[in-house]
């Protein structure tokens, strides 16, 4: 069936306990190559037959994905990645063992058998297995890998309730689980684990300190962090080339270590006001005082990036739903988990203020 052209099924399931029933009715959707949405532990997946060349490709076409940007393939245990792999090093092994399930993704010599719609061409493949017990399940129901990207519309920000899938998808896709809030907030962890040293594509819920504390040594790819999309133009993670994560009011990011940040975005923020913007405000709960008449989504704790990192998304849709005219976004600690929320912040930027 076209994209577009289909009616949705929602069942809602309980997160640590989902109907077995419901999981099978799912599993069975996707093996006979339907699209069905689930919740996983960082952000909610839009789930396809990764042996399916015609299921894959409708991933693409569901979310307005360019083609060119390859999908992580989930499976339901480290035991599955031979199928798809090859040359798995002990390092890799290691990481797996410490890791999964939860929110890495290694991306990993592939085995050169899944559809190219997959890997984009790439002779490597992206692998994880997930955290949530409702994403293991339905991975497990279905029999096969399962290529899931978020389940949004391509650019706009990552679904992290059925709410939010509902709002982009409904009508172009099978079925959603529900299973409630997705916990992380913000997607896994890319890890290049091909060459000698492991090397971070996009920062996510594994932190760089916890994959030191495995490897011994961690990169991170410099593009994932550049602040424009040119410096990322030749990343070695194709999805990190794009505009992202965006809400359809114009972003602006200001951010840096000079303890000005704050002052400076309220002042920008009563210039915009002034000349008549409806101004939307995205900071941390220490700055949200400082606003008055404008419509303020606090992201959690300064010094608590697993508070924003779980917000940043939803906060992101709020903005949009107020209707404002432009954002402006208290940056934070590019540190740990702190690095995942400013990637997507600078992803989602039109323009970026260093202070
Ligand atoms: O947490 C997550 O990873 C979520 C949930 C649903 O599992 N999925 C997710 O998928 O974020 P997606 O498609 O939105 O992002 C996949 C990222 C993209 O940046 C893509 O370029 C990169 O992984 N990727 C996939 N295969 C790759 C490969 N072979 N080499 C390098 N990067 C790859
Ligand atoms: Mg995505």
């Amino acid at each position: 069936m076209e994209a577009g052209a289909r009616v949705t099924t929602y069942w809602k399931v309980d997160p640590n306990r989902p109907d077995p029933e419901i999981i099978s009715r799912a599993g069975l959707i996707l093996r006979r190559g339907g699209l069905v949405a689930f919740p996983t532990e960082t952000v909610y997946g839009l789930g396809a037959n990764a042996r399916d060349a015609g299921a894959v490709a409708q991933i693409f076409s569901a979310k307005g994905r360019p083609v060119d940007n390859p999908l992580i393939v989930h499976l339901a245990g480290a035991g599955q990645v031979e199928e798809v792999a090859v040359n798995v090093s002990p390092v890799a092994g290691e990481l797996m063992k410490q890791f999964w399930p939860g929110p890495l993704t290694l991306v990993l010599p592939g085995k050169g058998v899944l559809p190219r719609e997959v890997t984009a061409g790439l002779d490597t493949v992206a692998v994880r297995v997930p955290g949530h017990p409702v994403a293991l399940a339905l991975i497990r129901a279905a029999g096969v890998p399962v290529a899931a990207p978020s389940a949004n519309t391509s650019g706009r920000p990552s679904p992290t309730t059925a709410g939010h899938v509902r709002a982009d998808l409904d009508g172009r896709i099978d079925a959603v689980l529900d299973g409630g809030d997705a916990g992380v907030g913000v997607e896994s962890t890319v890890l290049d684990v091909t060459g000698e040293v492991p090397v971070i594509l996009r920062p996510g819920g594994v932190t760089p300190g916890q994959i030191k504390a495995v490897t011994g040594a961690v990169e991170l790819d410099p593009a994932a962090m550049s602040r424009t999309l040119e410096e990322s133009d030749r990343p070695r993670s194709p999805g990190m080339k794009y505009r992202h994560y965006a809400p359809r009011a114009p972003l602006v990011l200001v951010e840096g270590n000079s303890g000005e940040t704050g002052r400076i975005l309220a002042e920008m923020a009563r210039e915009y006001a002034r000349k008549g913007a409806r101004v939307g405000i995205l900071c941390s709960c220490e700055s949200a005082g400082a606003y008055r008449d404008m419509k303020v989504v606090e992201l959690g704790n300064r010094h608590d990036p697993r508070s924003m990192a779980a917000n940043l998304y939803s906060a992101l849709r709020t903005l949009d739903g107020a209707g404002v005219d432009i954002i402006l976004a208290e940056g934070t600690g590019a540190e740990e988990l702190g690095l995942a929320v400013m990637n997507r912040l600078r992803r989602a930027a039109d323009r970026i203020i260093v202070v």
